[in-house]
């Protein structure tokens, strides 16, 4: 890669001289690559007009969940599910991410009790009371990509499985501590990985979370199991998400094999999971979609 004259347009395409936009960072970056750093590629850093677009994306995405959340209840199916996810999506002219990617059916993956992850919704499954649920949707607005999770329990939830559900939640607010410019994500992955461990859970190491915005899985991939001081670094511009899976039981997990994307917990018991879409700015960080 040719250096970059200061005052030729930047590589990020703001359209600003290189001078005004990120020739600082580079030098700062080029330091942290001496000593070593993994440095995120520039594909993944979003200028100014990127990142509104994928906010507008988000903005839906948090207004498709905001619908579950006020509609789920016992009785209903996660075909219906998919189905208020699909309408509400597109009503605000957006596109359901999973819908046809990589082959997955449907419009929103519903995983509930010892699924962890990636469950298809389906008109013969019915939520029922004391289920927990995680319903993982993500949008695709003008061309941009938003990605969050939530869990909902449904009716009366044993003391047990409330209590995965609420440090789970608990457990990004545990991450995102560690979150900031010129940090690295392995501070955040063990920072929620030792807060699982301290409460007794175990946390999936085989799936994690990714970098996300102008595609649906961008670098990096994202570790909650990450050791301090490793993984990218993180710099302004960069987007990804914090979305632990964390289990009661063994951290063990499986794919069905005939559908190809349920994956369940190897000893049965029960994984919740919530997700977060976090912008790394300046100064601090944004939570883009939750
Ligand atoms: N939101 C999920 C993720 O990023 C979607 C998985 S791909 C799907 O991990 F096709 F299953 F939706
Ligand atoms: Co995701």
């Amino acid at each position: 890669m040719g250096k970059l004259g200061r005052n030729e347009p930047c590589w990020c395409k703001s359209g600003k001289k290189y001078k005004h936009c990120h020739y600082d960072f580079d030098e700062k970056l080029e330091k942290f690559r001496l000593l070593g750093a993994e440095i995120p590629p520039r594909n993944i850093i979003k200028n100014e007009e990127q990142i509104k677009k994928i906010k507008e994306s988000a903005k839906v995405n948090v207004a498709v969940l905001d619908y579950v959340s006020e509609h789920i209840r016992a009785g209903v199916t996660t075909e219906e599910i998919d189905r208020w996810v699909y309408n509400e999506t597109v009503k605000r002219g957006a596109i359901p991410a999973p819908l046809g990617y990589a082959g997955f059916p449907k419009s929103v993956c519903t995983s509930i009790n010892d699924v962890v992850c990636h469950g298809i919704p389906s008109d013969s499954v019915v939520l029922k009371d004391g289920d927990i649920i995680n319903v993982d949707c993500s949008t695709i607005l003008d061309g941009f990509f938003s990605d969050s999770s939530r869990m909902f329990c449904i009716g009366d939830v044993g003391k047990e499985k409330k209590r995965l559900v609420e440090i789970t939640k608990k457990s990004l607010d545990v991450g995102l501590a560690k979150v900031k410019p010129w940090g690295y994500l392995g501070d955040m992955g063990h920072a929620i990985h030792q807060f699982a461990l301290e409460n007794g859970y175990s946390v999936v190491r085989d799936i994690g979370g990714h970098g996300v915005g102008l595609e649906f899985h961008e670098e990096p991939w994202v570790s909650y199991v990450s050791k301090e001081g490793e993984e990218m670094l993180m710099v302004p511009g960069m987007m990804f998400t914090i979305e632990p899976m964390i289990n009661m039981g063994s951290d063990e997990v499986y794919t069905d094999e005939l559908d190809g994307w349920t994956v369940y917990t190897a000893d049965k018991k029960p994984s919740a999971q919530w997700e977060i879409q976090v912008l790394i700015t300046d100064d601090s960080y944004e939570i883009i979609s939750w």
